[in-house]
C-alpha cells in the first residue's frame, strides 16, 4: 500500500525520518513518548491504532484499512490552544486528496474532512513539551473495514476507496506531508482561510453544539477570519464559538 522508499522519493521538503509501524496505541502518543528522541519533520505512520484519539477526549476508531499518521513539526508562533494548525492541516489534506485523486472534499468545522456528506478524515493537533513543536495527527478511512464500519458511524463514515484507486498511497502520503510542511512554519491562516471557508459544509446548516454536558440546537452562520464559528440559537441570540471545548454535529 505504501513504503518508506517510495514516500521519501516523492517528498520535496526536508524530512527527518519516516517510521512505519504495524500497530501503535496512537501515533500522536508515539511521538509524545519519544519527543526527546525524534527530530522535527518526522512522520510516524501506523497501519492500525489500538487507542486512537480524537478531539475532546473522544476515541477514534482505527482498524486496519485506515491511514493513521502524525507529523512532528516546528513552528515559530504562539499556537497554544489555537485552531490554526488544525485549519491549516484540514486545507492541506483536502488539497492532497484533490491533487492525487481529483476528489473534492468539504470541511466540517473545525477538524473533519467530508466527502459527499460523510466523514473521511479527522485531525487532532497537539502541542508538545518541546517549545515550538507541534504534533499534527491525521486519520483517514482508506477502505471500509472488512466487517464494515460499526453501527454507530456506518451512516456517517466513508472511505477513500469508494472514490479512488488506493492501491498505492506513497505519493499521497508524500503530498500530504509536503502540503503541511509548506504551511507549517507560521501556521498563518490568512493564506488558507478563504479556502477553508469555501470548503465548509456547515454554513447555513442546522447543527447541534456540544459544549461541556450541553447539546444546543443552532444554525451555523459564518466562519470568521480567525476560524471561529458564529452560530445563531433558536432565540436569535448569536455566539462566536472557538475551537476549545466545543464540537458540532450536522443535523441530518
Ligand atoms: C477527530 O475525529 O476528532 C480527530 C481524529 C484524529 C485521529 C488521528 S489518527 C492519527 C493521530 N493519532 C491519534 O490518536 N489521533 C490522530
Amino acid at each position: 500500500m505504501y513504503n518508506k522508499t517510495e514516500i521519501l522519493n516523492n517528498i520535496k521538503n526536508k524530512i527527518a525520518d519516516i517510521i512505519i509501524l504495524d500497530e501503535a496505541d496512537s501515533t500522536n502518543n508515539y511521538i509524545k513518548k519519544r519527543i526527546n528522541l525524534l527530530n522535527s519533520n518526522s512522520i510516524v505512520i501506523a497501519k492500525k491504532q489500538t487507542s486512537g484519539r480524537g478531539r475532546r477526549g473522544r476515541s477514534f476508531l482505527s482498524p486496519v484499512g485506515g491511514l493513521y499518521l502524525s507529523i512532528l513539526s516546528n513552528h515559530n508562533g504562539d499556537l497554544n490552544e489555537s485552531s490554526y494548525p488544525t485549519v491549516v492541516a484540514a486545507v492541506a489534506v483536502c488539497r492532497a486528496i484533490e491533487e492525487c485523486y481529483n476528489i473534492y472534499c468539504d470541511i466540517k468545522w473545525v477538524n473533519d474532512i467530508y466527502i459527499n456528506g460523510k466523514k473521511l478524515c479527522g485531525i487532532l493537533c497537539e502541542s508538545t513539551s518541546i517549545k515550538d513543536s507541534i504534533i499534527i495527527g491525521i486519520g483517514i478511512n482508506i477502505s471500509t473495514p472488512p466487517e464494515g464500519f460499526p453501527d454507530e458511524i456506518s451512516d456517517i463514515a466513508t472511505a477513500l476507496s469508494d472514490y479512488a484507486n488506493v492501491s498505492d498511497l506513497s505519493k499521497f502520503i508524500a503530498k500530504l506531508y509536503d502540503n503541511i510542511i509548506d504551511l507549517a512554519p507560521t501556521f498563518n491562516i490568512e493564506s488558507v482561510i478563504d479556502e477553508y471557508r469555501n470548503r465548509s459544509c456547515v454554513i447555513n446548516k442546522n447543527i447541534c453544539v456540544y459544549q461541556n454536558d450541553k447539546i444546543i440546537d443552532a444554525k451555523a452562520l459564518e466562519i470568521t477570519n480567525s476560524a471561529s464559528l458564529i452560530v445563531e440559537y433558536p432565540d436569535h441570540s448569536k455566539e462566536n464559538l472557538f475551537y476549545g471545548d466545543i464540537s458540532i454535529r450536522l443535523d441530518i
